[in-house]
């Protein structure tokens, strides 16, 4: 247990930072008291999110085979699974099943406006996957979580809990 503020006290968590970029959420996380940890395929981006938590260079579509299965109380997957094709999405959200225990909470953001495909931008190319927001809560569903909450925007963002 960690101390709150004023008199509330809150269960430390641990809390995998799927896709983490430069490490901006996880030095919320661990300011937070919970331990964290990072993964993101960038090996630039995680020399930098390791001076806020551990992290490790790698796939998001094997994220399944680097942690203990059950043993994670919440994944955060913030803008990263964007770059996924739609079919590694569904298996990488049953890999997020898998990792968390029952009862562990799950946030995943997406882009919900714009192209499917290959956009050119000012720092090169990179795929973007389009998600209606219906469909893409249903999948998270589909995939053993409970939805508690869809934020609907250029962004879509689904809070969910695993199923028990
Ligand atoms: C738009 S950034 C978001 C970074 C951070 N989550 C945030 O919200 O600031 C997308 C991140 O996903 C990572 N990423 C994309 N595809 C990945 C994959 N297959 N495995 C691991 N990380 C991936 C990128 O390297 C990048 O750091």
């Amino acid at each position: 247990m960690i101390a709150g503020c004023a008199s509330r006290r809150v269960r430390a968590a641990l809390i995998l930072d799927a896709g983490c970029g430069p490490g901006r959420d996880l030095a919320r996380f661990t300011a937070h008291g919970h331990v964290a940890r990072g993964i993101d395929l960038n090996p630039a981006f995680v020399a930098m999110a390791n001076a806020h938590a551990p992290t490790s260079e790698g796939d998001l579509r094997d994220i399944g085979r680097r942690y203990p299965a059950g043993t994670s109380d919440g994944i955060w997957a913030s803008a990263s699974l964007v770059h996924l094709l739609e079919s590694e999405t569904v298996d990488v959200l049953g890999q997020f099943a898998q990792l968390l225990r029952p009862g562990g909470a799950l946030y995943v953001c997406l882009k919900a406006t714009g192209d499917t495909g290959w956009p050119d931008e000012p720092d090169g190319r990179r795929w973007y996957t389009v998600w209606d927001a219906e469909t893409f809560a249903a999948t998270v569903a589909d995939a053993g979580f409970t939805i508690d909450g869809v934020d609907r925007g250029d962004f879509v963002e689904v809070w969910a809990t695993r199923s028990r």
